[in-house]
């Protein structure tokens, strides 16, 4: 099948991690791409970006050649989305697919769990994820088209202790995306989760990540954690490469996934055998 060229293609968390991978990939394939991010820290939280890194992810999109632009923003404020939505439209008429990306995590026992350390991971990732969405809807009803893509994680399907916060918000992304799928289905929008293992950014690569998956250890490295992460799943790779989350989004956005819709994609080395659903 030939892929389309040309597509206008929305990222939140564009700023660098996977939403920048995912941008720059659209990019090469011809897309005009717009990139949100927030730029600022959560307490608490997994390393957030700064302007700096948006500002290098619109660099790298104009040197793979596309047009693009990049704006500060927060995936729960509506006007922000609606802002973000809005300038596409503007600039190029259409948004083809969108990648609701942006997303935090935090960790601890729930009962020691500072109300941010709740809020804002349950507010980014679910209510977040939901804003986004949310504000595209109306621009793909009138073009009768579009792609939804929304990062969910191997964790939502699943419990993890000191992770209560992000698997309650990562299992509610698929609820939503089940839901507007079906609602979004007779007009030939297709809605889909895509649900990672561990993949190699600052979310993985962080003092308390290692931290939690070493808790012997007083200054964990990567070596000192590879192997506890490659436990995780039967294919016994400790974390994915950039460019096999994309891979997982490329396809949610070709022309071969077109029938797909209310799926969550599990590339997580078969991570994902071991959940009953
Ligand atoms: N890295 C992993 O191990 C892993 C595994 C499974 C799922 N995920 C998910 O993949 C997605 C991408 O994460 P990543 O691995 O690239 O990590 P990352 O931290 O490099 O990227 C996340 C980006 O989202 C931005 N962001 C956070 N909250 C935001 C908000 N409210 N509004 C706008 N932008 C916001 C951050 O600033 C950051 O640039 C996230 O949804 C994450 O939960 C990550």
């Amino acid at each position: 099948m030939t892929e389309p060229v040309d597509r206008v293609v929305l990222v939140t968390g564009g700023a660098k991690g996977q939403g920048r991978n995912h941008a720059l990939a659209f990019a090469r394939q011809g897309a005009r791409v717009g990139v949100m991010d927030i730029c600022r820290q959560f307490p608490g939280s997994a390393p957030m970006a700064t302007e700096e890194d948006l500002a290098t992810t619109q660099k790298l999109l104009g040197e793979a050649g596309a047009d693009s632009f990049a704006l500060v923003g927060d995936t729960r404020s509506s006007a922000d989305m609606r802002r973000f939505v809005d300038t596409a439209v503007e600039r190029w008429g259409r948004v083809d697919v969108f990648v609701a990306n942006a997303g935090v995590a935090s960790f601890g026992p729930v009962v020691e769990m500072t109300d941010p350390m709740w809020d804002d991971v349950v507010s980014t990732n679910l209510d977040g994820v939901a804003t986004s969405i949310r504000a595209v809807i109306p621009t793909m009803v009138a073009q009768r088209s579009g792609r939804i893509i929304a990062t969910s994680s191997s964790v939502a399907r699943e419990g993890g202790p000191n992770n209560a916060n992000y698997a309650a918000s990562k299992w509610g992304v698929i609820g939503f995306v089940k839901s507007v799928a079906i609602e979004l289905a007779p007009l030939g929008i297709t809605v889909n989760a895509f649900s990672p293992m561990s993949v190699s950014t600052d979310m993985c690569h962080n003092e308390a990540t290692y931290k939690l998956f070493r808790p012997d250890l007083a200054d964990p490295q990567e070596d000192d954690v590879r192997e506890t992460f490659a436990g995780l799943n039967p294919m016994h790779v400790p974390w994915l490469e950039l460019e096999d989350a994309t891979a997982g989004v490329l396809y949610l956005a070709s022309e071969g996934a077109r029938y797909v819709t209310g799926a969550a994609l599990d590339v997580a080395g078969g991570w994902n055998a071991y959940h009953g659903a």
